[in-house]
This record gives C-alpha cells, sequence and structure tokens, in this order.
C-alpha cells in the first residue's frame, strides 16, 4: 500500500512552476525561493519530465510549465492545492474497492481531520441507498475526505452533505458547466447527474467520532462509461462542455472549496450555507416526487428547514422530508 504523502521539493519546484502559469521564472529565482541549488533545481524538472510534465527551458529565460500529465498522484495534486487541512494528506491509489471504505477504516485507525483518500479507479464505488457507482479507470474523480468536525451534534451531521452539494456545485460551475442541486446533495448539469456525494459516520450519542465524505464527479467519461439503466440519466463534464477536464486541477480546486464552504459551516452554522444553497438548487419550486421508505410524497418543494430537510407543500400538508430520493416531476 502507498505511503500517505506530503510535499517534498519536487512538489514546491513544480508549485513554484504552476503558480508562475505561461510564465517563465529563472532557475535563480526557483533556487533562491526554495533553499536549492541550481543544481537540484535542475534536477527536479529533469525528474518531472520523467515522470510526463513537458516543462520549456530557455536560456536566459528559465523555466516554463507547458503540460500536467492527466493522472491523479501526490506529485500531481499536492503543488496545486491551496487547502490548510484538505488533501494535505493524501492518500492516492490506482484502484481500490470504495475509496470510503479505506477512509473510514484510517478513521477508525485515528487519520486526522483533511485526510484524503482518492483512487484512479473503484472496483465497488458505491452510491447512496446501496447503489453502485459506475468508477473507470482514467477518467473522473473519487475521493473521500476524512472530516472530524469539533463540535457538531451527531443530528446535525446530515448538514454536511448539504454543505458539500455547495462546493462541489460551484466546481462544477467553476469549470464552465452550468450546474445545480437536486435535494440533498446530487448535482446535475443539463438535468443529468454530474456528481454524486456519499457521507457516513461514526459518533457517540453527543459526539461526531469522524465523518468521511465521499465524492464522485464524472469528468471525462463518456456515454459508454455508464451502464445502460443510468446512460439517459447521467452525464460528465467533458460531455456537457465538449472539451475533456484535466483531473488534478478539478481535483485541486473542488478540495479548495469544499475547504471554504467547511470553514463557512464552522463559523456560521448552517445558517450561512442555506442561502447559497437555495440559490444553487434545482428542486425548490418544482413539483416533485419523493420516494421514502414505503411510501410516496408528492407536492410542490417549498423550501429546506434549518437543518436541511426538505419541505414538500402536498395537497393536504407540508411534508418535512429528511431522507429520500426526489424525482423532479417537470422541467421548470
Ligand atoms: C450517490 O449519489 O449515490 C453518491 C455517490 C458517491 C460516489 C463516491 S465515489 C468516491 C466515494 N467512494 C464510494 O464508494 N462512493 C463515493
Amino acid at each position: 500500500m502507498p505511503e500517505p504523502r506530503e510535499a517534498g521539493s519536487e512538489e514546491l519546484v513544480l508549485a513554484f512552476l504552476a503558480e508562475a502559469g505561461d510564465e517563465y521564472v529563472s532557475g535563480e529565482a526557483i533556487s533562491d525561493k526554495l533553499g536549492l541549488s541550481r543544481a537540484a533545481v535542475w534536477k527536479h524538472v529533469e525528474s518531472l519530465r520523467g515522470h510526463g510534465y513537458r516543462i520549456d527551458a530557455v536560456p536566459a529565460r528559465g523555466y516554463r510549465l507547458r503540460e500536467i500529465p492527466d493522472r491523479l498522484t501526490p506529485l500531481e495534486l499536492l503543488p496545486l492545492l491551496s487547502t490548510h487541512d484538505l488533501g494535505q494528506v493524501l492518500h492516492c491509489h490506482a484502484e481500490l474497492p470504495s475509496t470510503n471504505d479505506l477512509a473510514k477504516q484510517l478513521a477508525e485507525d485515528g487519520a486526522a481531520h483533511g485526510e484524503v483518500v482518492l483512487a484512479d479507479r473503484q472496483t465497488a464505488g458505491r452510491g447512496r441507498r446501496g447503489r453502485t457507482w459506475a468508477s473507470p479507470a482514467g477518467k473522473n474523480l473519487y475521493f473521500s475526505a476524512v472530516l472530524r468536525p469539533e463540535s457538531l451534534p451527531p443530528q446535525r451531521a446530515p448538514e454536511l452533505t448539504l454543505v458539500a452539494s455547495v462546493a462541489l456545485c460551484h466546481a462544477v460551475r467553476q469549470a464552465g458547466v452550468d450546474a445545480g442541486i437536486k435535494w440533498p446533495n446530487d448535482i446535475l448539469a443539463g438535468g443529468r447527474k454530474v456528481c454524486g456525494i456519499l457521507t457516513e459516520m461514526a459518533a457517540d450519542p453527543d459526539h461526531v467520532q469522524w465523518v468521511v465524505l465521499g465524492v464522485g464527479v464524472n469528468l471525462n467519461a463518456g456515454p459508454e462509461d455508464f451502464p445502460d439503466e443510468l446512460r439517459s440519466q447521467a452525464t460528465s463534464l467533458a460531455m456537457e462542455r465538449r472539451q475533456p477536464v484535466p483531473r488534478a486541477l478539478f481535483a485541486a480546486a473542488a478540495l479548495g472549496l469544499l475547504e471554504e464552504w467547511l470553514d463557512r459551516f464552522d463559523r456560521e452554522g448552517f445558517a450561512g450555507i442555506r442561502d447559497e444553497w437555495r440559490v444553487l438548487s434545482e428542486t425548490l419550486g418544482r413539483e416533485v416526487r419523493v420516494a421514502l421508505d414505503g411510501r410516496e410524497v408528492v407536492g410542490r418543494a417549498e423550501d429546506i428547514d434549518e437543518t436541511g430537510a426538505l419541505l414538500v407543500r402536498t395537497e393536504r400538508t407540508l411534508e418535512r422530508v429528511l431522507s429520500g430520493d426526489v424525482e423532479h416531476l417537470r422541467p421548470r
């Protein structure tokens, strides 16, 4: 099993080049800034090239990063991360049954807040309500973050999924795809699902031990990557914007946004998230059918309450829905 990784000097050189964008940076500037010899900088550049990075070197101008390989390893991710906790310890794997399962095991073994498990492929990716999550290799993003919310009572933990949906919806929008949230936490693009979130936790009666926030985003999947029965309901960012998505860039942006919104939740509670969730929602104001265990609620989705529950106005009453599968009945 690969060791979790934190940034070393090769990652720092890469971060420096990445930060400069299209600009050249001199070897001298890099060595001064990072306290490395010029020879060490050159060695790191050579090693990065060996890992598939395209780096231009021009005498008197310096180095310029031209292309990042489409891989999700600490080498690609760590230099792009701007987070203080989330993903600073990364457990990257080529293949796992499910990133949530490993994250849960690591959390049980004492993993710290913010550790992230990521896999290029999942062989038993799990969705909500016992469904499977299609997880082909080399195309999408599958990760699980271990959270240890210090003062969140266990009954309020479901609010974290709504926080995550706001963050992920923004990540998809930043990648140029118009997206919205289907209650509670599906991200839709063009009415089809592009991202799903699976939250699991362990708690005592009055204390959350850990929460594992599992996120799957269809980035570069094509229609052929979805099982037949899902093909009409699922999409990917690449299918929507007709251009591939650099996975490491998207992953770093998503982790950054996730941390931003989690920090806000920490400071302001769900009140600080609710209005944004409402703005991004594709469910509110729509006629919906909600499948609850053993019954169905049909009506107009009016709002979410201060705990994130969906309020549905039926012919007879206002139903407060805590969990369930929502179907939007009519297009907007
Ligand atoms: C859903 O919408 O049903 C939730 C899907 C969650 C999928 C992600 S992929 C990463 C993590 N590992 C899993 O096994 N599931 C979540």
